[in-house]
């Protein structure tokens, strides 16, 4: 059975994967891809980003988050949107320029009134705010912050929720899978905005994991999210080791993969899984981890690894 048939079978709503348009010219990875037994949910990689969207302002180009919104609505399948807001992959006219408090404000909103707005209707969740804190659960000191201090944050949810009230609006991070501080940070920061009225229903653990290190307090932690009203989504999965591959850690990547599937097994609120590309292919991993790789569930010819089994055997 395909992955999204085990995860629908299993009470969650998808299992899904990230893909970008280059990749849609492979035909052997897109007969996969359109398997809509295996991947009931799809998420844009790099096209529904700041610099995509919105490379000058006020001047908005859909054509390429508009190829994979396709991919999922033609197909009766889930689209999660990402994202609004983040410090990174910003065009040069956000990050150079000099505005105002007010000005930021204006472009925020407008962004993510004319991004979501563009999506109404065909989103189930979006990442509003992606990557907000450092690691020591501080805020990320970006443009939007320096500007607006941490009101950014409600300033980007009101206007996402009001351009489409039926889509979830979500705020994403890494490193708040396992309790800890920065985890603390994110439901503190949840429990701040529910107390102000702001709209905000769900939070998403990246999961960019490394095999042997998937957090013990995976499960906790997301029942502790889900504690505070929000649901939980795993929006982007990848297990990476060192290379080269070898059985022995292939053999653990399949552990972790099934560790992972089971904790958002048992939390109720977890909606869903995502894998940040499903092939070695095609994975982000060997060109943001220099010498780290072989992080996904196909292989780089497309073949099934022992982390598929592990996905499987997590349902
Ligand atoms: C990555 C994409 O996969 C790459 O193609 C791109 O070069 C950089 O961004 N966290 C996120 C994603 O929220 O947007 C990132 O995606 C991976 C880390």
């Amino acid at each position: 059975a395909g992955l999204h048939a085990l995860a629908k079978a299993a009470g969650k709503l998808y299992f899904g994967t990230a893909t970008d348009n280059p990749e849609l010219t492979d035909q052997p990875y897109v007969a996969i891809l359109n398997n809509t037994q295996m991947f009931g949910q799809i998420t844009a990689a790099n096209s529904m980003k700041w610099d995509a969207t919105e490379p000058e302002q006020g001047v908005f180009t859909f054509t390429q988050g508009d190829q994979i919104a396709a991919l999922a609505t033609n197909d009766g399948r889930l689209l999660r949107g990402h994202n609004c807001v983040w410090h990174e992959q910003l065009p040069s006219w956000v990050t150079s320029g000099t505005f105002t408090a007010a000005e930021v404000t204006s472009i925020i909103e407008t962004h993510c009134s004319t991004l979501v707005g563009h999506y109404k209707g065909k989103v189930y969740s979006w990442d509003v705010v992606n990557e907000p804190f450092n690691d020591d659960g501080t805020f990320g000191q970006d443009v939007f912050f320096n500007a607006l201090g941490e009101d950014y944050i409600a300033i980007a949810l009101r206007a996402a929720k009001a351009a489409d009230p039926n889509a979830k609006v979500y705020i994403n991070d890494f490193n708040i899978e396992g309790t800890g501080v920065k985890a603390t940070a994110m439901k503190n920061l949840i429990t701040s905005l529910k107390s102000q009225g702001v709209p905000i229903d769900g939070v998403g653990l990246q999961c960019h994991f490394i095999v042997g290190e998937v957090p013990t307090t995976l499960e906790e932690n997301m029942r502790e999210f889900a504690a505070l009203g929000v649901e939980v989504a795993i929006t982007e999965l990848d297990v990476r080791m060192t290379l080269p591959e070898t059985a022995a850690l292939l053999e653990q990547q399949k552990a972790d993969y099934q560790t992972v599937i089971s904790a958002c097994q048992a939390v109720p609120q977890c909606v869903g899984i995502t894998v940040w590309d499903f092939t070695d292919k095609f994975s982000w991993v060997p060109g943001a981890f220099a010498g780290q790789g072989g992080a996904c569930p196909w292989d780089e010819n497309l073949v099934r690894k022992p982390a598929f089994d592990g996905i499987v055997a997590g349902f």
